[in-house]
């Protein structure tokens, strides 16, 4: 069954939360492994609770959520380990160490690894997202910027197959994108899944196979990049960063 249908199979999904505001209104969209899925949408779009049912954070007002095949909640009660294949980059990332380095560890140190495997695999993703000078600072004492490479540093220490990241570029400074780019190129050469979320569509040029709109809900376009792109619907909350901002005629939000 595995490699014949799509890791992720959402058909006409929807979320209205009580008191009747809808998040989510018949979102259908495949998700095959391995690929890098570039998900962008204006504020409240629906991307986090989205990326909350796929993680089964969070159940859906209707329709259907198949994970390799079979319904979510299977992968969740079931055999397989579907927590530990998954990891998240939160929005807002919770913190559960003294420490960065105590932070970073305490996923590998939950999957009965061996202790040098725990510090092998610790110091590889405080280095890969440049935080071994800050590994006895504790989180909340990180710049934004640094939470956010913190955040990223404990999945990837998990080592999982499928990743998602809320808003990975937001806060970060110029070598910090950098950083997390490079991160995130890596991670594809593996052949994980990714799912990212963001509203840094450049990025999406430079490394998703695909991107797909999110607006009010729905989903309005998906492709590849350059091509949702070029057709940008009027008013969908997304602007194409090819073209320039020299100057304020130059804002497509300005009519
Ligand atoms: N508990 C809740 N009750 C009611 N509405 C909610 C609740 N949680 C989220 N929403 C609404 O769901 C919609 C989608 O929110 P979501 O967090 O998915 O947006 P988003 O696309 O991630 O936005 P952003 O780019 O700001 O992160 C928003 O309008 C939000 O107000
Ligand atoms: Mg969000």
């Amino acid at each position: 069954m595995e490699g014949t249908c799509p890791l992720f199979d959402i058909r006409n999904l929807s979320k209205v939360f009580p008191g009747g505001n809808t998040a989510l209104d018949g979102v259908n969209l495949e998700i095959t492994e391995g690929e890098c899925l570039f998900i962008a949408g204006s504020n409240g779009s629906g991307k986090t609770i989205l990326m909350r049912i796929l993680a089964g954070l969070l159940d859906a007002s209707g329709g259907e959520l198949l994970f390799r095949g079979k319904p979510l909640a299977q992968a969740l009660t079931g055999a397989g380990n579907f927590r530990q294949e998954l990891g998240i980059v939160f929005q807002e990332a919770p913190f559960v160490g003294e420490t960065v380095e105590e932070d970073v560890s305490f996923g590998p140190s939950n999957l009965a690894l061996g202790k040098e495997e725990v510090r092998e695999r610790t110091e590889e993703a405080l280095a890969r997202t440049g935080l071994l000078e800050k590994r006895s600072f504790a989180p909340r004492r990180l710049s934004g910027g640094e939470k956010r490479r913190l955040a990223l540093a404990g999945v990837l220490a998990m080592n999982c197959r499928i990743i998602i990241m809320d808003e990975p570029f937001a806060n970060l400074d110029w070598p910090g994108v950098v950083q997390v780019l490079r991160c995130v190129a890596a991670l594809k050469a593996e052949g994980k899944t990714l799912i990212i979320l963001t509203h840094e569509l450049e990025k999406a040029l430079a490394l998703g196979d695909r991107l797909v709109i999110l607006d009010r809900g729905k989903i309005r376009d998906g492709g590849k990049p350059e091509e949702v792109l070029d057709r940008l619907p009027p008013g969908c909350g997304v602007r194409d960063p090819r073209r320039s901002c020299r100057g304020v005629e130059d804002c497509s939000w300005l009519d």
